[in-house]
């Protein structure tokens, strides 16, 4: 990308991050735990090649009123939107692709970091091994956001604050199950519920195709973080729970924090403040802010990291109803969503063929 599509220059926005890493090597080449290898099998057998497997001809509209309902505009019914004209609104639609794509791209190149990063610091060979398929699927990750946001949508923002500070927070820290935490239960389980909500939600074909492609693999990542930190967390002592606690809550609020969209109010001169204070306002917006905790309620009660503190602030952001979802079903279904969405392509590519066939025989 050059610094065309940029909303702000990316010499601006450079970071670096130290991370006191301990390396760990192994000598046990034994056979590891048979669930983290047949994972690690899945993983392997399920890459997939994003310039084959996606039909990057498909024209993206940015004109089209379509391209994102007016309700899932978070200043929608405001008197900021009010005031605007119809070719405003369809700008701020525009910025809002750009921003959300763009904070789903920033948040993959986090995972692709954190996944080799658990490669390094893991002490097992056998989740070794799989973080190791995870880090090619967070390059592909990286790869179809960005291409989305350079070919489609022509323009992209910097991160999120709230997401870079959960980052900053994840990524600094040295010991190796807070990179599963931060990283594979609460980034990558909000990432999820967003790109499903685009999943279901957008009638933009190419991106409900790649975001369900995408969550085909998350849903691998999920279980290796449920795996390995559910045995962990049982050996671990109270007081080291409640630190691991204490992160949770801390990082559920900049998570929470990070769907207000400041950068997109900011960068188009549109009274942030309003807007800001519209949205924490809004009842429509607080439900789907909610519903981005449906893949974390469930993840942290299922690797036993629901203790008093967390009930609290999941009480307080309404989110604790959704402990008792089944997360093995709604991962079946993530599944089932991009088989679908492949079934339809080889029918369409079929269908081509038979017509080009059929006008073949005629002529
Ligand atoms: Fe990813
Ligand atoms: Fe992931």
């Amino acid at each position: 990308m050059s610094d065309r599509i940029y909303t702000l220059p990316i010499e601006q926005t450079k970071w670096k991050v130290p991370s006191g890493n301990t390396t760990v090597f192994t000598w046990d080449y034994d056979e590891g735990s048979d669930r983290l290898l047949s994972l690690y099998e899945k993983g392997k057998a399920k890459q997939w090649n994003a310039s084959d497997r996606i039909d990057w001809s498909i024209e993206v509209d940015l004109d089209s009123p379509d391209l994102v309902p007016d309700e899932y505009v978070p200043i929608f019914g405001s008197r900021l939107w009010d005031r605007l004209g119809t070719e405003d609104r369809q700008r701020v639609k525009q910025h809002v692709t750009s921003w959300q794509f763009s904070q789903f791209l920033h948040g993959e190149q986090g995972a692709l970091i954190c996944a080799s990063k658990i490669v390094q610091t893991v002490p097992d060979l056998d989740a070794k091994f799989y973080a190791a398929t995870q880090v090619v699927d967070e390059a592909r990750h990286v790869e179809v956001f960005s291409r989305y946001l350079r070919e489609k949508v022509g323009f992209a923002y910097p991160i999120n604050r709230s997401l870079q500070a959960l980052l900053d927070d994840t990524i600094q820290d040295s010991r190796w199950d807070l990179t599963y935490l931060g990283m594979q239960v609460l980034i990558e389980g909000l990432a999820l519920a967003g790109f499903g909500v685009t999943r279901d939600q957008t009638r933009e074909p190419l991106a409900r195709a790649l975001n369900a492609y995408v969550m085909q693999d998350e849903a691998r990542h999920v279980a290796f973080g449920r795996l390995a930190l559910r045995e962990y967390y049982k050996e671990l002592t109270s007081a080291e729970l409640a630190d691991r606690e204490e992160f949770c809550v801390e990082a559920c609020y900049l998570l929470r924090d990070r769907f207000l969209g400041e950068e997109i109010w900011e960068h188009l001169d549109l009274a942030p403040a309003e807007a800001v204070a519209h949205i924490n306002g809004s009842e429509a917006f607080q439900l789907f802010r909610s519903l981005l905790f449906t893949r974390i309620v469930p993840t942290l009660k299922d690797i036993g990291m629901m203790g008093p503190k967390v009930q609290r602030a999941f009480a307080e952001m309404d989110v604790l109803g959704y402990q008792d979802i089944d997360l093995e079903a709604v991962m079946a279904y993530d599944e089932e969503a991009a088989d679908a969405i492949d079934a339809q392509r080889i029918a369409q590519v079929k269908t081509t063929i038979d017509v080009g066939a059929g006008a073949g025989a005629d002529a």
